[in-house]
């Protein structure tokens, strides 16, 4: 939702993240690029937006997009590169500011966009659409003559920034259609799951996600998936990867929230023998074995200022040296970055770097949550309940009645604990055909539902009473082993280092060798209750 009061930073971030998710939510480019324009001038004022792009057949510059300008304007609007001030843009590459458009020799007005300039003189704002060195296109925008010298200024950073977004987004529609000269109608890539096999669902909004994903993996474009814990953020990273022309190349991961900060430097980018104590002999980081491949910065939002400020320029130019080491190593490694914070409020409170949230959110995807998508639980249950049977030698099925009252969960820990929820009866429950009654959730006397008690306590949003009496049900703590033996001791492991410590969380993060932060996430992902003493 866009802020419309607020300061002018707050604004511009803002912004930048709405545009960035219709960017890369929308596959229809004129709605995208109509949307992105009128974002700018929601946020920031910046009114009668356009977006042309480079037409290599008829060698001209045409107006894509321009919500203020009625069609038939839009369609006068074709440059030659150099006439006017879109085609100056566009052939030389350079931002352009005019302080008074009616004083400006070059200033065409083909669309006649600008019919009373006397009465409403404007100021201009153009920016080249950049991909490297190639311009794509041209990005303009003008306000109130009165504007001054410091306001333009910002106006043309910032348009930088959302042109920067608008020709990633033009470049992936090349990619995908280099024969198509214009971006209208590039026809939707055929979805979805097919093309993902670990991937089960065909919900809607699945399909959109993966539908850009397949789109993405194209390009090198560094891509940060977004969306709520257990949502699928992991398993679309590789997705990315194994779409892409990579694929045979190394994935590589690094959980950001895992490594003790004392080793994150050494554990990105490697040291050099002898480097500091106990480096016994050279070590190559993550971003040279991702050399030729992707690289997965798990968890990002989980790194110290610090650690930011380091991976920032290997983010930026792909370089970086050894600890201890005076070379330059410069790798290619696509990136791809997955948080469930909310990074534009880090951002805000000055836990997270502005400049490295822009290098990693170029493409962001929104995994959406499962209670967003339901009609991908049935297919989800039956694929854990298949694989799960098989690791335990059962034969369980489920009851179309314990199939809907699974659709109806809100699933706060999304697929994952749908796949803990699953195990649990598979494991638990020695009854072949799991009823209604089986759930953990539909036992009298609310919620013994483990995974749920840190969350909300409505599980169901449509709640169902059981059909009939429970099974005494088993529902004491060590039944969660059955989920993730690994996940589950090292959540025991915290648990016990905070009781030990009355829970203080400094001090049991110091217990455990981890920084407060990284104990904090643990807390968070595991849903440790925080006992107050
Ligand atoms: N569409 C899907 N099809 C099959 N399995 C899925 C799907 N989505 C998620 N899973 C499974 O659910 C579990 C959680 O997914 P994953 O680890 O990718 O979540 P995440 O978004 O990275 O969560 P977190 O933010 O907590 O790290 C994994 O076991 C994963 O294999
Ligand atoms: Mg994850």
């Amino acid at each position: 939702m866009l802020i419309v009061n607020g300061r002018r930073a707050d604004l511009e971030l803002e912004a930048l993240h709405e545009i960035s998710r219709v960017l890369s939510l929308s596959t229809d480019l004129n709605k995208a690029f109509t949307s992105t324009l009128t974002l700018v001038d929601l946020a920031l004022g910046l009114e009668n937006g356009t977006i042309s792009l480079f037409d290599p057949v008829t060698g001209e510059v045409f107006v894509e997009a321009a919500p203020q300008m009625p069609d038939e304007d839009r369609i006068l609007g074709r440059l030659r590169p150099g006439e006017g001030i879109i085609g100056r843009i566009f052939a030389t590459g350079m931002p352009m500011v005019v302080p008074d458009i009616a004083e400006e020799p070059l200033f065409l007005n083909r669309t006649g966009t600008w019919r009373n300039l006397k009465e409403d003189p404007r100021a201009f704002v153009g920016v080249p659409l950049q991909d490297g060195r190639a311009v794509l296109g041209v990005l303009t925008a003008d306000r109130p003559y009165r504007s001054g010298p410091t306001q333009l200024g910002r106006d043309v950073r910032f348009l930088t920034l959302v042109a920067d977004l608008v020709a990633v987004r033009v470049r992936l529609s090349h990619l995908e259609n280099p024969h198509r000269r214009a971006a209208q109608d590039v026809p939707a890539v055929e979805p979805s799951a097919e093309r993902f096999p670990g991937i089960v669902g065909a919900s809607a909004p699945l399909r959109d996600t993966l539908e850009l994903i397949g789109r993405v993996a194209q390009s090198r474009a560094t891509v940060l998936l977004r969306g709520e814990s257990g949502t699928g953020k992991e398993l679309i990273a590789r997705a990315v990867h194994d779409a892409s022309p990579r694929a045979e190349r190394p994935f590589v991961t690094v959980n950001c929230a895992a490594i003790p900060e004392t080793l994150l430097e050494s554990e990105l980018f490697g040291h050099e023998k002898g480097s500091f104590t106990g480096a016994a002999q050279a070590h190559v980081g993550r971003f040279e074995q991702a050399d030729g491949g992707t690289l997965f910065l798990d968890e990002v939002a989980e790194l110290s200022l610090a650690a930011q400020a380091k991976l920032l320029r290997a983010v930026q130019e792909r370089q970086f040296e050894r600890v201890g080491g005076k070379r330059t190593v410069t790798v290619d490694v696509r990136l791809v970055a997955a948080t469930n914070r909310d990074m534009e409020e880090m951002v805000r409170q000055g836990a997270f770097r502005l400049d490295l949230y822009h290098r990693l959110s170029v493409i962001a995807v929104v995994v959406p949550p499962l209670r967003e998508r339901r009609d991908d639980i049935p297919h989800l249950a039956s694929h854990f309940l298949r694989v799960l049977n098989e690791e335990n030698a059962r034969h369980a099925e489920l009851t179309a009645g314990a199939v809907d009252v699974l659709t109806r969960c809100r699933w706060t820990g999304n697929v994952r604990q749908l796949r803990n929820c699953l195990e649990r009866l598979v494991v638990v429950t020695d009854a072949d055909v799991l009823e209604p009654v089986h759930l953990p959730c539909q036992s009298p006397g609310g919620s013994t539902c483990l995974l749920e008690r840190a969350a909300p306590p409505l599980v169901l949003e449509v709640g169902r009473p059981a059909e009939r009496a429970p099974d005494p049900a088993p529902t004491s703590g060590p039944l969660l082993v059955a989920g993730a033996p690994r996940e589950v001791d090292d959540r025991e492991r915290v648990r016990a280092a905070l009781e030990r410590c009355g829970w203080v969380q400094a001090k049991a993060a110091r217990a455990l060798g981890m920084t407060v932060r990284q104990l904090g996430y643990r807390v968070r992902k595991y849903g440790i209750e925080l006992h107050r003493l």
